[in-house]
């Protein structure tokens, strides 16, 4: 393979972890042990990102869309979370921020805590911030922004004619990172899924067949390396 060149990194990779339960499948085994295959997988790749010199990773966990599953899949699905978050050294080593975006209310009062508690301890660690989007949706997001940004029109503290395409960034759950500049999605699916449609306006894409759970640290760089290759133009030429 050749060289991953480190001074045309994406600085933020979106991963839509897809698969898991096809992976399972195969291997007769249950669907919840796929999650848990892919929740290993996410590890793995974190830190072979971090110490690639990713400066910003978002994972796509679970979506809005993802209460429609069983019972019992959206229960396993949030004890895996759980497990997961508590798991604070193993998860993020000495070197990841770990942040959360999505929608908390819906989640349980004992995922917040751990949500808190994990935010709290690594917050001041120093490698990459690594994006856990749980109860996620893009149009979620955009509804939660324009909200916040309609309460500061209707208390006059901005004017609609003001409104730019930064103010508009400045109120999604990513508002302090660059938008994604590559997006990640395995398990031969060729869609967006709700996952992060504000920030994608102008991001590459690289699919894959293999399911998350299979999913390799020569994946990740063999991604990196056709990222390098693409011309991103933005409209220009
Ligand atoms: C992704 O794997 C994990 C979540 C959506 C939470 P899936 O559970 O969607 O796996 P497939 O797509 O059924 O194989
Ligand atoms: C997208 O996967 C959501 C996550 C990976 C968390 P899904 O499996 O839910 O997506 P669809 O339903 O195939 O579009
Ligand atoms: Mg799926």
């Amino acid at each position: 393979m050749s060289h991953i060149d480190k001074d045309n990194l994406p600085r933020h990779v979106g991963i839509i972890m897809d698969g898991n339960g096809r992976w399972a499948k195969k291997r007769n085994l249950p669907r919840s042990a796929g999650h848990r295959a892919g929740a290993q997988t996410l590890k793995t790749i974190t830190e072979f990102a971090g110490n690639l010199g990713i400066r910003y990773l978002t994972a796509y966990a679970f979506s809005t869309e993802n209460w429609k599953r069983p019972k019992e899949e959206v229960n396993a699905l949030m004890d895996l979370l759980l497990k997961y978050l508590r798991d604070k050294d193993q998860l993020a080593g000495k070197d990841v921020v770990i942040k959360v975006i999505g929608d908390r209310s819906k989640l349980s009062d004992e995922i917040n805590k751990e949500i808190d508690n994990i935010e709290e301890y690594t917050k001041d660690n120093p490698g990459m911030v690594l994006f856990l989007a749980i109860n996620y949706g893009g149009r979620q997001e955009i509804v939660h922004s324009v909200r916040k940004l309609a309460e500061n029109v209707s208390k006059g503290e901005i004017s609609p004619d003001s409104i730019t395409e930064d103010s508009i960034s400045s109120y999604i759950y990513t508002s302090e990172i660059p938008d994604v500049d590559l997006i990640i999605r395995p398990s031969g699916e060729l869609r967006l899924s709700n996952f992060l449609l504000w920030q994608s306006a102008y991001s590459e894409f690289w699919f894959s067949d293999i399911n998350w759970p299979d999913f390799k640290t020569d994946d990740f760089a063999h991604a990196i390396l056709d990222y390098q290759n693409r011309n991103r133009r933005f409209g220009g030429i």
